[in-house]
């Protein structure tokens, strides 16, 4: 029933992105389009019913050709930046949004025979959101039987988010992604995980990339690499296998596959610029299709490696380890500790 409701809603959606396709047409045009769009609605590689088109590609897929696109374009993504070596282990973060859960399926696909998985969902607590989304969590990795754990940060720092939130004047969001990225962090050094990996989608780094072009703050876009490499004894190498996909395509890869990921939204994400940014972002990949990818590619093969030769020995230079936990940062106290403290206090 559920698998069949996903379906309908897909071939819905997949409805709009087709009629998005002719929208600035006028009728005579949108007529012939149609005559064209049924002749030309094949899959480019199978010539059975297409499913979904994909304009950035210029290819039509049917839903068994989209499944294997996705696992390879993941497995190239793996591959152009030298995310995985064969044998090494990798922490899988898992929030149980379709990003995370279609990560965590296809790095199964690619990566079972040759290196070690490790499943991870924090338990934030912040209400039904994280009620739901670990059992969705604990559901998929009983499904495709993956070693897992859950942490909860009430169980490990005494506090939860929903607590931090209201003592801390700071957005949720940079709370939340900091408490996180330390979790990762310290789980993956005390498992002796080699890399973490992240379901960051093209869509969240572009429009990261975006609002810190806005804010000019290089700093932190030398900071946001699809690969970001161990720089620290303290810091695990951190991978975004997906940043070469889509967030519609996570959810069509979810939907496919009949992954269970959690629908209702984070309730402090509802505000958040963000999603306004994302939306912009997608207006701009139908006016020029490819316009995501162009926007990563440039940054991370041209401006990164610009910035960096200009900049590294400028920004963030004086790298002090935290009196309180021995990470790295630029004052006596890291923003983690910093954090804590305050919630605490
Ligand atoms: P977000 O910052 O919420 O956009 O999430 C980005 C990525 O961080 C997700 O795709 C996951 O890989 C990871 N992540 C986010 N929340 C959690 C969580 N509660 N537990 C484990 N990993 C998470
Ligand atoms: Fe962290 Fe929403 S998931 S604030
Ligand atoms: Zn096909
Ligand atoms: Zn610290």
């Amino acid at each position: 029933m559920l698998y069949s409701l996903c379906l309908m809603s897909l071939d819905m959606m997949i409805l709009l992105i087709f009629a998005l396709e002719y929208k600035y047409q006028d009728r005579t045009r949108l007529r012939k389009g149609e005559k064209q769009m049924r002749k030309k609605s094949k899959c480019s590689m199978c010539k059975s019913k297409a499913f979904i088109s994909l304009k950035y590609a210029g290819i039509r897929l049917c839903k068994e050709h989209f499944k294997t696109y996705f696992i390879n374009r993941v497995a190239k993504t793996i591959k152009k930046y030298q995310m995985i070596k064969h044998n090494e282990k990798i922490l899988i973060g898992v929030s149980g949004g379709k990003d995370s859960i279609a990560m965590l399926h296809a790095l199964t696909e690619i990566l079972k025979d040759t290196n070690e998985l490790m499943a991870v969902h924090i338990d934030l607590g912040i209400n039904e959101y994280s009620t739901k989304s670990r059992e969705i969590f604990n559901q998929i990795c009983s499904t495709i039987k993956i070693e897992n754990k859950v942490i909860s940060i009430k169980e490990k720092y005494g506090f939860t988010i929903n607590e931090a939130v209201r003592k801390i004047r700071r957005p949720p969001c940079s709370i939340c992604g900091l408490i996180k990225r330390r979790i990762l962090n310290e789980y993956a050094l005390e498992i002796n995980a080699d890399k973490i990996a992240t379901g960051h989608t093209l869509d969240d780094e572009v429009t990261f990339l975006m609002l810190n072009y806005i804010n000019g703050n290089i700093n932190m876009l030398l900071k946001r690499k699809p690969h970001l490499p161990k720089i620290h004894e303290k810091l695990i190498a951190r991978i975004k296998p997906l940043c070469e996909i889509s967030d519609l395509e996570t959810q069509i890869y979810c939907l496919i596959n009949n992954l269970k990921y959690i629908e209702i939204p984070c309730p402090y994400a509802q505000d958040s610029p963000i999603l306004k940014f994302k939306k912009i972002i997608m207006q701009l990949e139908e006016i020029r299709p490819g316009t995501k990818l162009s926007l990563l590619r440039n940054f991370t093969n041209k401006i990164y490696k610009a910035l960096e030769s200009h900049y590294s020995d400028k920004v963030d230079q004086k790298i002090n380890e935290c009196i309180k936990c021995g990470y790295p940062t630029s004052q006596d106290l890291c923003a983690f500790c910093r954090l804590k403290e305050k919630v605490l206090s």
